[in-house]
């Protein structure tokens, strides 16, 4: 399957999520890239508009990882307005993450995974998987959980 795993990343975090899911993607068989939604300079947290100066197509993939991190207790903006303009999901699997700095999931993980899950289900996509990592000490332990879990959905 061609999975396009897609995220926004301010300062590198989710990033570094993305390449460990897309080595263990394709240790499963599947064709993985891995895409960045790149703005210029940095959106406010609530911004309604960006410049996108990077957009990935999200039509060219069979199934979809979107991650981004957590901005004031919310999805960062411009995965929000990057999701809103895509095309139709419509039979395809979604699985999404996000990461942050604050322990707990309700300073803006679960906000953040309900608002992606939110605008891909309004697209017809099928959301398998979603997962939260809190970018602390035990971040490895979690990314690998979510690389393991995230490798058997597709
Ligand atoms: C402007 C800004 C706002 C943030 N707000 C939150 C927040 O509300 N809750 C939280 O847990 N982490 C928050 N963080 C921390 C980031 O979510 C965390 O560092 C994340 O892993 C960064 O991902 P990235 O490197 O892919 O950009 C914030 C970071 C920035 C820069």
């Amino acid at each position: 399957m061609k999975i396009g795993v897609i995220v926004y990343s301010q300062t590198g975090n989710s990033w570094e999520v993305a390449q460990n899911l897309q080595e263990k993607l394709l240790e499963q068989g599947h064709e993985v890239e891995v895409e960045k939604v790149e703005i210029a300079g940095e959106a406010a947290p609530r911004a309604k508009d960006v410049t996108f100066t990077n957009i990935p197509d999200s039509s060219a993939y069979d199934a979809l990882v979107f991650g981004a991190p957590v901005h004031a207790f919310s999805l960062a903006a411009p995965m929000k307005l990057y999701l809103e303009q895509i095309d139709s999901l419509q039979d395809k699997k979604v699985a999404l993450f996000a990461t942050k700095g604050l322990k707990f999931n309700w300073t803006g993980g679960n906000q953040a995974v309900g608002k992606m899950k939110k605008i891909c289900q309004a697209k017809g996509g099928t959301v398998v998987g979603t997962e939260i990592v809190v970018w602390n000490k035990a971040r490895n332990k979690k990314i690998d959980e979510l690389t393991r879990k995230f490798s058997v959905l597709f």
